[in-house]
């Protein structure tokens, strides 16, 4: 039996990122963010969606910019506090140990160094969707730390040990079940 329970975002699991932002001159901030997914691939895109009184809206909607940071198992925490404290009060870099550092295609925004894989986006567009407005961004570069690599330089995503958030919790990837196409894979 199955009960039917009013409208709500049941969409689960979802990524769990830290996005890190600036403005030029001012001290960087670090939002923790679930409602974020993959728009397009050509161009790539991405989306997030952030509640208009986060102090990290006014960030990026003034700077058009923000880097997308994916997070291991071993800084959840250290995410789980970027989503609870603002960076109106405290200085969430300073307060989790992580260091701040420029990347290639953006003025202001910085990437985590810490994070494995952090991906540079520039807004293009904002749509005010009710509680949340969506920053739909085009992704200008991506950053890989090289311990993720094998040795032809293929990246093996399952070596940076990523969290998963499903239902208010934050979960480890569980064991590999298949890949890409094998439904349909004559030999593996
Ligand atoms: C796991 C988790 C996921 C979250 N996802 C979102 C989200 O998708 N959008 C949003 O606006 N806030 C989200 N939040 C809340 C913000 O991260 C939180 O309000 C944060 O303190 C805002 O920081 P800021 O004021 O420095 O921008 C999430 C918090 C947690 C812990």
């Amino acid at each position: 039996m199955k009960q039917s329970w009013k409208p709500g975002n049941l969409l689960n699991p979802t990524p769990v990122v830290m996005v890190s932002c600036a403005e030029a001159g001012k001290t960087p901030n670090i939002i923790t963010l679930a409602w974020t997914g993959t728009v397009c691939s050509e161009p790539p895109m991405l989306s997030i969606s952030v509640r208009k009184e986060r102090f990290s809206h006014d960030i990026i909607s003034r700077s058009g910019e923000f880097v997308v940071n994916l997070v291991p198992a071993r800084l959840a925490k250290a995410c789980d506090l970027c989503g609870v404290k603002s960076g109106r009060d405290l200085d969430k870099f300073a307060a989790t140990g992580l260091h701040a550092v420029p990347v290639p295609h953006l003025k202001s925004a910085p990437a985590i160094a810490e994070c494995p894989v952090n991906l540079e986006c520039a807004v293009e567009k904002v749509l005010e969707l009710g509680s949340h407005d969506m920053f739909l961004a085009r992704i200008l570069g991506v950053e890989v730390d090289e311990a993720l690599l094998d040795e032809k330089g293929r990246l093996d995503l399952i070596k940076a040990d990523l969290i998963a958030y499903s239902h208010g919790e934050y979960l480890r990837l569980g064991n590999k079940v298949g890949s890409f196409g094998y439904s349909v894979r004559k030999s593996r």
